[in-house]
């Protein structure tokens, strides 16, 4: 023992030389490999490096061994064949927003392609469609669609990347009336893990066009690019913020349960309760005079609103309301990144008076600064589509519980463990089984059936099909086969 310690004492420098050589090879092998990419690579050794792996959440952290920014479908193919050649992890990241940091791979010494660069908005008006690459955010989508009179559903955060958050899904303020975000995918363009570009859509690779619609986020190769349909923006919307009297929010819900249901499609609302606070935002697709008349039976049964708001303005003007950041960011979205974690449920029928009481009581207790967003879904996003893996279609609200801006590591982990503690048993108590891939979960319990209920077995039978050495994986992918 004592021999080997000592001659380890002696050997040590050497292994650091040699794991040092090794190191380089690798590195000289994926520059050399990578070195017909037309965009930029950049790699750990270079100093931007480090301020260009920090993504929107920053509570979990991971080192990739190259970002590379591709500027063009062959860029990715090439990045794709170097990973398989080199035998290394592969990830795409387009707006960085995953929760758990799955763009970077979830793990250490991945390659990352950053589809940034790809960024083509192509519209055309006449057959209501767009072009849009894969690296675009939703605020710029927002903005040049709606400079040509167009929208499509999407999220209310304009930093987001349309590549995650179309293939798990995303859902916003014109989600009742025009489905998810993924509902509204015609076609794509993805490279899969042979380094081919395959075109899909409801006829050509129909399997994969069922798996990316729902389940796409990682799993089964890189997207570069979405046909979306496009919708014409009303001449007007109106945006609509209430505040309540906390004391009232067994009656609110009352309303929200009961009336929710049959309101207008053209409307969205979110409820977001916090320790006191109690207020609504939402939107109605169309003039002040019509969105006070579509609220009437709901704002009727609900508890009399300290503040009440309906403001007429474009739709562009009313993404500019919810999002939360200063104006002038939304079409040229930045990072903002914070600690946060949160848990995910869905809610068929409308929680009791007993969840609402646990909830407060949480958000009472909890040690960080915790609110919960209550989002009614219904109309067009439950409609059930077979060519869709989207499975949260018979939901009321969709319910997001946030803890964030933590300010050291031991508050963090507690407020970590008191979320997954609540959530589990809330989960088991008053909601649904289910809960939204795209808020994704690495805590999250039985994962496979909460996301993709029925589906995931039909997930896993493509993803065998079309990645069977299973080259496109993080901690919460589509697996080549069950456990
Ligand atoms: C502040 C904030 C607000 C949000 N608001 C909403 C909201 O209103 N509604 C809603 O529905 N969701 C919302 N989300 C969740 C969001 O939809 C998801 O986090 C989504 O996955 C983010 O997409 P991204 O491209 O920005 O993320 P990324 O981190 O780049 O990607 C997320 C996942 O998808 C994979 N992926 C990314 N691009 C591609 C691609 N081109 N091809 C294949 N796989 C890819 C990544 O590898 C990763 O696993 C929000 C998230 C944040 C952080
Ligand atoms: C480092 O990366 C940046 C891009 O962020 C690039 O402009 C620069 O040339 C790189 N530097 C080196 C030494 O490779
Ligand atoms: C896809 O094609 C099938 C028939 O093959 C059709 O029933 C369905 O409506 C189509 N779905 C979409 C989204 O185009
Ligand atoms: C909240 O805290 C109070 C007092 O500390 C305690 O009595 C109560 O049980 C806690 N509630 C929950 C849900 O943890």
């Amino acid at each position: 023992m004592k021999l080997i310690k000592q001659l380890n004492i002696i050997l040590l420098p050497l292994w650091c030389i040699l794991l040092i050589s090794l190191v380089n090879v690798n590195a000289s092998a994926l520059s050399s490999c990578l070195a017909s990419i037309k965009g930029q690579t950049v790699y750990p050794n270079n100093k931007t490096f480090p301020s260009l792996i920090i993504d929107e959440n920053i509570y979990v952290n991971y080192t990739p061994s190259v970002l590379v920014y591709a500027v063009n479908n062959q860029d990715v193919q090439t990045s794709v064949n170097c990973a398989v050649k080199l035998k290394m992890g592969i990830s795409a990241r387009s707006g960085g927003h995953s929760y758990e940091k799955y763009d970077l791979g979830g793990r250490n010494n991945v390659m990352v392609v950053d589809l940034t660069n790809i960024n083509d908005i192509i519209i055309d008006s006449k057959s209501q469609t767009a072009k849009i690459g894969a690296g675009n955010r939703l605020g710029v989508i927002y903005n040049k669609l709606s400079q040509a009179g167009f929208l499509i559903p999407a999220g209310t955060c304009p930093s987001v990347g349309i590549g995650g958050h179309a293939l798990g899904g995303g859902y916003g303020f014109t989600g009742r009336k025009y489905g998810f975000a993924s509902d509204n995918i015609i076609s794509m363009e993805m490279v899969d893990a042979n380094g081919k570009l395959l075109k899909i859509d409801n006829a050509t690779n129909s399997d994969l066009f069922f798996a990316l619609r729902g389940a796409g986020g990682g799993s089964y190769g890189i997207v570069t690019s979405f046909v979306f349909h496009i919708h014409p923006t009303p001449p007007q919307v109106t945006s609509m913020k209430f505040q309540f009297n906390p004391n009232q929010v067994q009656q609110l819900f009352k309303a929200y349960n009961d009336v929710g249901p049959s309101l207008d499609n053209n409307i969205v609302l979110s409820i977001s309760l916090s320790k006191g606070g109690l207020s609504i935002d939402g939107l109605y697709l169309g003039p002040s005079a019509n969105a006070k008349n579509a609220m009437k039976q709901f704002l009727s049964e609900a508890p009399k609103p300290t503040s009440s708001k309906f403001i007429p303005q474009s739709f562009f003007d009313s993404v500019k309301t919810f999002a939360y950041v200063p104006p002038n960011e939304v079409a040229n979205p930045k990072h903002n990144p914070y600690f946060f974690k949160a848990k995910s449920f869905l809610v068929n029928k409308g929680l009791t008076s007993q969840a609402i009481n646990t909830m407060i009581d949480f958000l009472n207790n909890v040690s960080c600064d915790t609110y919960a967003l209550f989002d009614l879904f219904g109309g067009t996003a439950n409609i059930n589509d077979v060519t869709s893996s989207l499975i949260h279609r018979d939901v009321l609200y969709g319910i997001q519980l946030l803890g964030q801006d933590w300010n050291s590591k031991t508050q963090g982990d507690k407020c970590i463990k008191q979320l997954n503690d609540f959530g589990k048993e809330f989960q088991s108590k008053f909601t649904s089984y289910f809960s939204y891939q795209n808020y994704i979960d690495r805590d999250l319990d039985d994962w496979q059936t909460r996301y993709y209920g029925q589906n995931f077995k039909r997930l896993i039978e493509i993803k065998a099909k079309y990645d069977p050495n299973n080259l496109f994986n993080f901690p919460q992918s589509i697996p080549v086969k069950t456990f």
